[in-house]
């Protein structure tokens, strides 16, 4: 038995990855396109038996079904997206290629395939399409949180992008009776997370000596949940969840953002104190405000509670320990994740985000690997 999975080379496909070889005996294929964002530094050690990794785009249709024909998944768990807002206000277009047009072919193609199968095969064939919390755009203080029939009302191009796939997924089942399966999850955090995200951004800034930088007042809401948690709870959805139906993941842990970068400055004051003694929350930087910022997320996920049995095992307290001290435990992994595109991206997207109080923010540069590196790196996994 085998799983198609895209995506496996980012921060939550990898992680799903890790979990499922470690728990299950089936096979996974994985394909992913290796975009900035996907790492074969994050595959490192799995096994050659069970796991096989295609470079690809979603959006290639011949690929596509040539995996689908050649290893009949049972099912295809859908990670891949452009997955970061501030990237997708800069450029939109990449997010709509991948994440609405992308899975247009992706659900195509596996229709494709599922018509073709018969019995047993085609009553377990399941398509897992891996969302978010922010299709249902912003929530007031204190309204209550997100349930799955909260109306969609995303706010940014990347939002927009997930909704309208979403949207695609549910239709594909109510049109086709293809076994699609939403998940609509609130924000991750953990190892492997790319630095460009709020908490592994203020981890390896923090280490560099560098501003960590806080977009607007702080006073924005996020419910975190550690990425096993969520890996745990696909698996659940997949095992277990309805075709047609959609769940709310998260882990009921509201947080505001200037928070969370607290917590992780005094977790770095415990674990790796400064040299010079000061606290690493002096170097906290209130810089210009994310356009469109949405003020609240919160998940309410009790429907996959009570239907599934599902439920986080991780507090925030456990988790962003564990995620501290992977990132203090990896700075080779770190520094080339740090290496490509990710520095032209860093240097646009925080060079002209004048500090709105204190000092200006310093470039978030860090030394890293040559472009021609990295390059090297992935060329050798996908050879
Ligand atoms: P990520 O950016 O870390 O990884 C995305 C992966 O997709 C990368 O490996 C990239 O190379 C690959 N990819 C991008 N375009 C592709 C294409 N056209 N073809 C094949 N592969 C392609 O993202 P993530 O944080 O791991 O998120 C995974 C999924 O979970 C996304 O769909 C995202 O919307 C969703 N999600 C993320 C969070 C979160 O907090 N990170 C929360 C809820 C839902
Ligand atoms: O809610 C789920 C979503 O969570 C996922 O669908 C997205 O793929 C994922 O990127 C994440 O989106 P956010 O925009 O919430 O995550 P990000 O880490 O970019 O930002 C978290 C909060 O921190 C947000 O309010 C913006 C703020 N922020 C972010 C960065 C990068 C800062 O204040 N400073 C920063 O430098």
């Amino acid at each position: 038995m085998t799983l198609l999975v895209t995506g496996g080379a980012g921060f939550i496909g990898s992680n799903f990855i890790r979990d499922w070889l470690v728990s299950h005996d089936e096979r996974i294929v994985n394909l992913d396109k290796l975009t900035y964002a996907g790492n074969p530094d994050n595959l490192e050690g799995l096994p050659d038996n069970r796991h096989t990794f295609v470079r690809g785009d979603i959006g290639d249709r011949a690929l596509v079904a040539d995996l689908l024909a050649r290893y009949a998944p049972r099912a295809v768990i859908h990670f891949a997206a452009e997955s970061h807002v501030d990237r997708s206000i800069e450029g939109p277009g990449a997010f709509i290629e991948t994440n609405v047009n992308g899975t247009l072919n992706l659900l195509e193609a596996s229709r494709d395939h599922w018509s073709q199968l018969a019995g047993r095969s085609r009553e377990a064939f399941r398509f897992v399409h891996v969302s978010t919390d922010e299709v249902y755009g912003s929530l007031a203080p204190d309204a209550p949180a997100f349930a799955e029939d909260h109306p969609f009302a995303p706010n940014s191009p990347y939002a927009a992008s997930k909704a309208a796939s979403d949207h695609l997924a549910r239709a594909w089942h109510h049109t086709y009776g293809m076994p699609v399966l939403t998940t609509h999850c609130s924000n991750n955090y953990g190892p492997h997370h790319f630095p460009e995200k709020l908490i592994p951004l203020v981890i390896v800034n923090a280490l560099a000596g560098k501003s960590l930088p806080i977009y607007g007042d702080g006073q924005q809401v996020r419910d975190w949940l550690y990425v096993g948690d969520h890996c745990s709870a696909i698996r659940r959805v997949l095992e277990a969840g309805a075709p047609g139906q959609t769940y709310n993941i998260g882990g009921w842990n509201e947080m505001r953002n200037i928070d969370i970068v607290r917590t992780v400055c005094e977790l770095l004051d415990e674990m790796r104190p400064r040299p010079d003694g000061q606290a690493y929350a002096s170097q906290i930087t209130f810089v210009k405000d994310r356009p469109g910022h949405d003020r609240r997320y919160a998940v309410d996920a009790r429907k996959i509670a009570t239907e599934l049995g599902w439920r986080p095992a991780e507090t925030f307290a456990s988790g962003i320990r564990r995620t501290v001290r992977w990132y203090l435990d990896n700075p080779q992994w770190v520094a080339r994740a740090q290496s490509g595109d990710y520095l032209d991206w860093v240097t646009r997207q925080y060079a002209n985000r004048r500090a709105a109080t204190g000092s200006a923010p310093a470039s978030l540069h860090q030394a890293a690997p040559s472009r021609a590196t990295a390059q090297a790196a992935r060329e050798e996994v996908t050879a």
